[in-house]
């Protein structure tokens, strides 16, 4: 169980409406902590709203979209009144997937924006304060995605390894002030924006976490930072981290394709490799 006394009394969820984020909530709630959620759609931010004060705690909504620069200011401004002892930056996603000489350059901004802009800017306000009370606790999702480059995904990848390398930085800053960092690495986990996206789960060899046992582990584990891998995902994070790195790019080409399913240029087919 996380210690409530630290990371409470409030949790700030940046994408709480829906799978994992909705899991975080529930969770969260059930332990007493009270919830700000964060996403864009309302029925299912009131949805898991609805839940979490069925488990006692106070919530509030902000429903807004993070690729707005604006949103944070909103999101600021409904916390102001808040003792925000956790922050978990959930929402993530690989908004852009052409190749990047095909994508527009606005479009491959926003995936940035997203997985990276929007999320130093929040923790920057809240992990702030923070800092100052000497307590509380930052988690940043993730991604094996981080783990080796990966076509129709350089930006999204790029972003989560960022996303692993900051969190490290803040454990290293923060330790000495009683402020946890996680960075907690995902593998697949079969989440309703997965399911959208039309990710094949049944790939022989790849490992499908369900989002409730992703997200007790992230919460369980926010104390042993500065990264936990989630899901049976971290002897193929240490393979994919090698130095033969053609040979483990091109590897991760082979079973992304599986994954992912669409039609995809086999580089490894290429004959100017
Ligand atoms: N699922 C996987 O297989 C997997 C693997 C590796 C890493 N990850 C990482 O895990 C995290 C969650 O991924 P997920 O999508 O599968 O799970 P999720 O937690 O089930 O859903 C994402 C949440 O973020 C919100 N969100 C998405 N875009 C948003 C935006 N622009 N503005 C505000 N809220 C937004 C969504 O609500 P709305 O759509 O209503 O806004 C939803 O509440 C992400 O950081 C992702 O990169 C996932």
């Amino acid at each position: 169980m996380p210690d409530v006394a630290k990371y409470g009394p409030w949790a700030v969820i940046a994408g709480g409406s829906e799978g994992l984020g909705a899991e975080f909530a529930k969770q969260l709630a059930g332990y007493g902590l009270n919830l700000m959620l964060i996403a864009r759609t309302p029925g299912p931010l009131a949805d898991t709203a609805d839940s979490c004060r069925q488990l006692g705690a106070q919530v509030r909504t902000v429903a807004v979209d993070l690729l707005d620069p604006e949103s944070v200011w909103q999101i600021m401004e409904e916390a102001a009144d808040l003792e925000v002892g956790l922050l978990i930056y959930n929402a993530g996603a690989n908004t852009c997937r052409q190749e990047f000489f095909d994508a527009d350059l606005t479009d491959v901004g926003r995936v940035i924006d997203l997985n990276v802009t929007r999320m130093l800017e929040l923790v920057h306000h809240f992990g702030r304060s923070m800092r100052a009370r000497r307590s509380g606790g930052i988690l940043l999702v993730g991604s094996t995605a981080a783990t080796y480059g990966s076509m129709r995904q350089s930006v999204y990848t790029g972003s989560k390894a960022f996303s692993r390398l900051f969190a490290e930085s803040l454990w290293l800053e923060l330790r000495d002030y009683g402020v946890d960092v996680l960075e907690l690495v995902l593998g697949v986990t079969r989440t309703p924006a997965m399911r959208r996206a039309g990710l094949n789960f049944e790939v022989p060899g790849i490992p499908v976490a369900e989002p409730a046992d992703v997200a007790r582990a992230g919460l369980e584990n926010l104390a042993n930072g500065p990264v936990f891998i989630a899901g049976d995902n971290a002897a193929a994070v240490q393979r994919g981290s090698g130095p033969d790195r053609a040979a483990i790019v091109l590897g991760g080409h082979r079973l992304m394709q599986k994954l992912i399913g669409a039609a995809r240029r086999d580089v490894s087919a290429d004959p100017d490799r």
